[in-house]
């Protein structure tokens, strides 16, 4: 992975003010130091209200830091130029209803200013994409929940994004939704953009996430790359194919010498999502 940052925070702090007389204050945020790679998928994760979302939009320029620096691509937030290369999936999208897909995907294209031709074979693309080829017709006003994130996403993207925030991305998608949003990220990611993300899902951040920061309160708890974070390097761990039942016995044996100790054995089991997708299939789905 390039070592090129493309976010990089210095003590990013933000209060809100609220209440009668704006007295009570909320610190959403406590000095975040946090630096973001080129290439990398990283992952935001922590409790209700421990500012991931304010990280996001302060990163975006939405809102303004009480104190702190923060770089993005190089550049202050409030720079257009890197405005242009950023796309933002926010928690709830408020779209046009009577707009349909094609339609949505046009307005937001134009307000990049990308070219008419570019813009209708990538609307094309991203809908496809999304899922919503079907559907593409149809005001969002009808869209389900999960159509509705489906073209959050195509909007995040429309503008060939360099960088890309996702703040809960797989909220509202069924488990073929979900899966083809991590399948998504990846891509993403294989095409040398940078994807940041929250999401409550654990699992699903596990999947796709190169280093994750957990925040609590506002406060940084950890960060650093998820496999350092994850693996348990006191624990060695084989699977096996087509060991007889009767030989197990050995095996615990020849693991038992000294002082190493056998914690499990038995028959590994798929995931939960692994058995759902084998049973529904992975189709595009509109409905
Ligand atoms: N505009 C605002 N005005 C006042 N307080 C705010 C505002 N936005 C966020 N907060 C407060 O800042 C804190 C962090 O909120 P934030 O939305 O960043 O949390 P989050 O980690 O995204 O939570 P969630 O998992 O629920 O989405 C919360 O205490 C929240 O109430
Ligand atoms: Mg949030």
């Amino acid at each position: 992975m390039s070592e090129k940052l493309v976010v990089k925070t210095e003590k990013l702090t933000k209060v809100f003010e609220v209440g009668l007389l704006r007295r009570h204050r909320v610190r959403a945020l406590d000095k975040l130091d946090i630096e973001i790679h080129q290439g990398e998928v990283f992952g935001l994760l922590g409790p209700n209200g421990s500012g991931k979302s304010t990280t996001m939009k302060l990163l975006l320029g939405l809102l303004f830091p009480t104190s702190g620096k923060i770089e993005v691509l190089g550049a202050p937030p409030d720079d257009v130029s890197a405005k242009m290369q950023i796309g933002f999936l926010p928690e709830e999208s408020y779209f046009y209803k009577f707009l349909n897909a094609e339609e949505t995907l046009r307005f937001y294209g134009k307000l990049f200013e990308i070219p008419a031709d570019t813009l209708e074979k990538r609307a094309g693309e991203l809908i496809k994409m999304v899922g919503l080829h079907e559907a593409r017709k149809r005001p969002l006003r009808g869209y389900s929940k999960g159509m509705s994130r489906r073209i959050g996403l195509a909007q995040a993207l429309i503008n060939d994004p360099k960088l890309i925030f996702l703040d809960e991305p797989t909220s509202g998608l069924d488990p073929i939704g979900n899966r083809e949003m991590k399948d998504l990220v990846l891509r993403l990611k294989d095409e040398g953009k940078t994807v940041v993300l929250c999401s409550h899902l654990l699992a699903d951040v596990q999947d796709v996430c190169d280093r994750i920061a957990i925040l609590d309160r506002g406060v940084l708890q950890v960060v650093g790359p998820m496999k350092d974070l994850l693996t348990q390097q006191d624990t060695v761990q084989i699977l096996a194919r087509k060991l007889p039942e009767g030989s197990w016995g050995q095996v615990k044996e020849a693991i038992q010498q000294g002082d190493a100790e056998v914690v499990s054995m038995g028959h590994p089991t798929a995931s939960l999502e692994d058995l759902f997708l084998k049973t529904v299939g992975r189709k595009e789905k509109d409905a």
